[in-house]
């Protein structure tokens, strides 16, 4: 049975919160604003310690799994009394929930910390590096980086508050002691936590979490730990929760979520059971491995109605030979026929994938493998990344990152132009169709837009004053116009 915790029935933000005491020196914080604007005690309260609630500011990197941990955090975090805020000017604590897939990512969260520097120089300030990149630099984040208090790895979460805690009062000393909890768990799947969902529409559930594919380029298998499924019990009963508090459509992650196992649950039977629950208009799931798709699944996704027609196919490359390199356990051919398999079954199914260009060794005719590859499938869409070298992993280990960057440049920039125009032409095979919008909200770049995704996944632009809309509507529109990235749409006309 899932836990449910009671923080919601909690009155969390009154003005002024009760605090467990980790030390007596709890309450004799000198110099910290929201110390100093706690409210006078009144005679009644003098029996308990009072102080300002401590302010957050999260800021979140990286893929959806961290998106969903991030609501973990809050969730934890809220639960002890911390409250969060959207400016981190107010804050007393400055989290970073951190990626370290590809070298950018890194590059990001180090431009970061160094605008904080200057901040940290102004006033009493704790500074949290959680999720992947601190699980993988541990020495190197507290070494080089000394502005960071904390550091909390994805299975150490739970320990976060405490964590803070201590570091707020260790600085409060004019000490300068590190908070650090980076263990990986083999357990650890934080079941009886209920995020706090920022989204209103869309609902990410965990089924899964870690990786044991260890993919020689690819760092997730070191930060995220082994491969773990939570219990299918509490997952559904988390979507009847998502279902009754109007969510629309459940995502369902994992790092290889097709790969979910637990007793004789499989990833079939689990989305099946997801897909049942009344209320929920659309399921949708990633990131699957290709080596995970049996029969029964793809079954299961064509043949529910609300099990939305798309699948993220990441293959990463059409060479066998570096496919081999990759331990990617799947050949070129297997490839089109799981992609053959899928279009027998559903036609129009809209597929995508991840590409990496010019990992180690690759020659021109393995580059030109994975070309042809993009060429004959015509995904609807692709993620295309030069390959980066990730410290601890088997390529960096045991092969020489040895193809020169201006020319992985080159190759990438080969496949986005090519997928460019595969992609354009995909979604042009749209136009004048009538689609199902789950409508998300307002389109980035004008309010006066409205923004949803069609059942593929593709994103959807309206004119509002057109056709009104509000998040989680679905609206029935009709596409007059397609760009790679975008289907224009409107109101359909009457017959
Ligand atoms: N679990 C998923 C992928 C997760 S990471 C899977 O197995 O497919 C998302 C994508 O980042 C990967 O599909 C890969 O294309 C890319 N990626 C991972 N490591 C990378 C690296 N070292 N350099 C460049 N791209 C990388
Ligand atoms: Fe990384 Fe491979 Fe695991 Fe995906 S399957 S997370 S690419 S090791
Ligand atoms: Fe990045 Fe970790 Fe996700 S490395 S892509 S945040 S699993």
């Amino acid at each position: 049975m899932d836990k449910i915790l009671p923080w919601d029935a909690q009155p969390i933000n009154q003005g002024h919160i009760t605090m467990p005491p980790i030390r007596s020196s709890a309450l004799l914080l000198p110099g910290r604003s929201s110390y100093n604007d706690a409210p006078m005690i009144k005679p009644l309260e003098m029996m308990k310690p009072t102080i300002a609630p401590t302010q957050v500011h999260l800021e979140t990197f990286g893929c959806q799994m961290n998106e969903y941990d991030s609501e973990l955090v809050r969730s934890l975090m809220k639960q002890d009394g911390f409250v969060f805020t959207d400016e981190r000017e107010r804050a007393d604590v400055i989290l970073m929930n951190t990626c370290a897939i590809r070298e950018n990512a890194h590059n990001k969260v180090y431009k970061h910390l160094s605008e904080l520097k200057k901040l940290k120089r102004q006033r009493p300030l704790v500074i949290g590096v959680l999720g992947c990149m601190a699980q993988n630099l541990k020495e190197e984040l507290t070494d080089i980086q000394p502005l960071v208090d904390v550091l909390a790895g994805p299975d150490a979460y739970r320990q976060l508050p405490m964590l803070i805690r201590n570091a707020m009062l260790s600085q409060a000393e004019g000490e300068d002691q590190k908070g650090i909890a980076v263990d990986l768990s083999e357990y650890e799947t934080y079941h009886d936590v209920i995020p706090d969902r920022n989204d209103k529409v869309n609902a990410w559930i965990a089924v899964m979490r870690g990786c044991d594919n260890f993919c020689s380029f690819c760092v997730v298998p070191y930060t995220r730990g082994r491969e773990r499924s939570r219990d299918p019990e509490g997952i559904v009963q988390e979507a009847r929760r998502i279902a009754e508090q109007g969510f629309k459509q459940i995502t369902l992650l994992g790092q290889n979520v097709n790969s979910y196992r637990f007793d004789n649950w499989d990833f079939a039977r689990l989305i099946t059971a997801v897909a049942d629950v009344p209320g929920i208009e659309r399921v949708r799931f990633t990131s699957p491995h290709p080596k995970d798709f049996p029969l029964s699944l793809l079954e299961a996704v064509v043949s529910h109605p609300r099990i939305c027609k798309q699948i993220h196919l990441p293959l990463q490359s059409g060479s066998d030979r570096i496919l081999g390199l990759m331990n990617r356990t799947y050949t070129n051919n297997e490839c089109r026929t799981l992609v053959d398999r899928i279009r027998t079954l559903q036609a129009d199914i809209v597929l995508s994938t991840d590409i990496i260009g010019g990992f180690c060794g690759e020659s021109e005719e393995d580059f030109a493998e994975t070309y042809r590859l993009l060429e004959d499938i015509r995904f609807h869409s692709a993620f295309i990344f030069k390959y980066s070298e990730r410290k601890n992993t088997i390529a960096a280990r045991k092969f020489p990152d040895d193809v020169p960057d201006s020319v992985k440049t080159e190759r990438v920039t080969r496949l986005f132009d090519l997928q460019r125009n595969i992609s354009y032409e995909r979604n042009r095979e749209y136009l004048k169709r009538t689609l199902p919008i789950l409508v998300e909200g307002d389109a980035k770049r004008s309010a006066a837009q409205g923004m949803g995704k069609s059942d593929g996944n593709i994103t959807v632009i309206w004119d509002k004053s057109a056709v009104p809309s509000k998040p989680g509507d679905m609206l029935s529109l009709a596409i007059y116009d397609a760009s790679s990235t975008t289907l224009y749409a409107e109101r359909p006309p009457i017959n």
